[in-house]
């Protein structure tokens, strides 16, 4: 995959077919459907409102009112080409009452609603979904990566005051804004890890493969973290002996292209107009917060105190996956756990067994589909 988007399904389908595998074996489950995640330049999002007359009993407002309203918000011209992934509620209007979160039971007339819509290319939402069936697994949804790190890594409180959720990814850097206590904006940023990585293999003339190992194993953005004295190895190409030089070295390759990538963050969140400050700050996660100092430059560029996030212990292997780098998987898990929990107790009061008879039935069957038409 590169920025988001599927460059070759035949990798990417292995890819999948690995860490589903290896999942597997560590939980001792078996999966048949997933929770995909998607993310990249192509996701776009805008504010849209709808209005209805409220139709409840006694002028007072019901789920369907509710349900209505959102429908009315959803119903924007879209491009042919792209489709919805989600609509979210950022307040209600009851009348002339403005900011209201919750309008369930309350009076009113009118009923209006404030919503956030996020989209994504259609084309790249397929490529996905059928990369993932290829590799043998249904799709329960496609979940906006940022809103599922969100999810894992923020704090109800910090989304109250204002957050501005920066994921650190491979080709792309996702800045996710919540205002209110609802996700306000999102943007991508086209530049990631792969950028700082790509440099330290131009720059020192070695191997990509190379170069990662050394910015994972030896890099890092504050000077003042660096001791006297500390170097790295690089490993020789074409025969040639290794090289040690300076970790200091590396830094300097490093720290510019991060500062430019919060630079170009800062800009974004410049151009947001926000109504007040973020009053929770900013919060690193993905792959590229686990870079040391990273921390401490962003909050030399934005001036605003600054954490790295880490996914919320969930049970299991914990140490495991308490790293930034699992922000959005874990967020997937949860999301996809309250969802099923939701479905299973609209039916049944229960999730319902995943391993019955016809559920198995069904998966052979559908298995079988695959192998046939994909
Ligand atoms: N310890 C580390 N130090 C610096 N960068 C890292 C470290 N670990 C991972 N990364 C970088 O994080 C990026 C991948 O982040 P990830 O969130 O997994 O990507 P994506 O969400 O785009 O799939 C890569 O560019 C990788 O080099
Ligand atoms: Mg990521």
């Amino acid at each position: 995959m590169r920025k988001g988007v599927v460059v070759n399904i035949e990798a990417t389908l292995r890819s999948i077919m690995t860490a589903i595998e290896s999942a597997e074996t560590m939980s001792g489950r078996e999966v048949h459907t997933v929770w995909t995640g998607i993310g990249g330049s192509h996701i776009d999002g805008i504010n849209s409102r709808g209005v209805v007359a409220v139709t409840g009993k006694g002028r007072e407002i019901g789920a369907s009112d509710i349900a209505r309203v959102l429908e009315a918000a959803r119903a924007v011209m879209i491009p042919m080409d792209r489709q919805i992934l989600e609509v979210i509620p950022q307040s209600y209007i009851v009348d002339d009452q403005k900011g209201i979160r919750d309008p369930l039971d309350m009076m009113g007339v009118r009923l209006e609603a404030e919503v956030h819509i996020i989209t994504c290319s259609g084309t790249s939402a397929q490529n996905l979904t059928k990369c993932v069936n290829r590799a043998g697994y249904l799709v329960n949804d496609l979940v906006l990566q940022s809103l599922a790190a969100g999810r894992s890594v923020l704090a109800a409180e910090e989304k109250e005051l204002g957050v501005a959720l920066v994921d650190l990814g491979g080709g792309t850097t996702e800045l996710l804004v919540y205002s209110d206590g609802t996700p306000y904006s999102i943007t991508t940023i086209p530049a990631g890890g792969e950028q700082v990585t790509r440099d330290i293999s131009i720059i020192k003339g070695i191997s990509f493969e190379n170069a990662e190992k050394i910015k994972i194993d030896a890099g890092c953005c504050w000077e003042a973290m660096l001791e006297a004295n500390d170097d790295v190895i690089i490993p020789g190409v074409g025969g040639r002996p290794p090289m040690r030089i300076p970790r200091a070295q590396i830094l300097t390759i490093i720290q510019p292209r991060m500062e430019e990538i919060f630079r170009m963050v800062k800009e974004e969140l410049d151009t947001l107009n926000l109504s007040r400050p973020l009053g929770g700050g900013i919060v690193l996660t993905g792959g590229g917060a686990q870079l040391l100092g990273v921390a401490e430059l962003a909050n030399q560029v934005f001036r605003m105190p600054v954490r790295v996030g880490t996914p919320l212990s969930i049970g299991g292997l914990v140490e495991e996956y308490r790293s930034p780098v699992y922000a959005a998987a874990v967020g997937l898990v949860l999301e996809g756990n309250d969802r099923e929990g939701k479905a299973g107790s609209d039916r049944s009061g229960g999730t319902p067994p995943r391993e019955s008879g016809q559920d198995g039935f069904h998966i052979k069957l559908l298995d079988w589909l695959k192998k046939e038409f994909f």
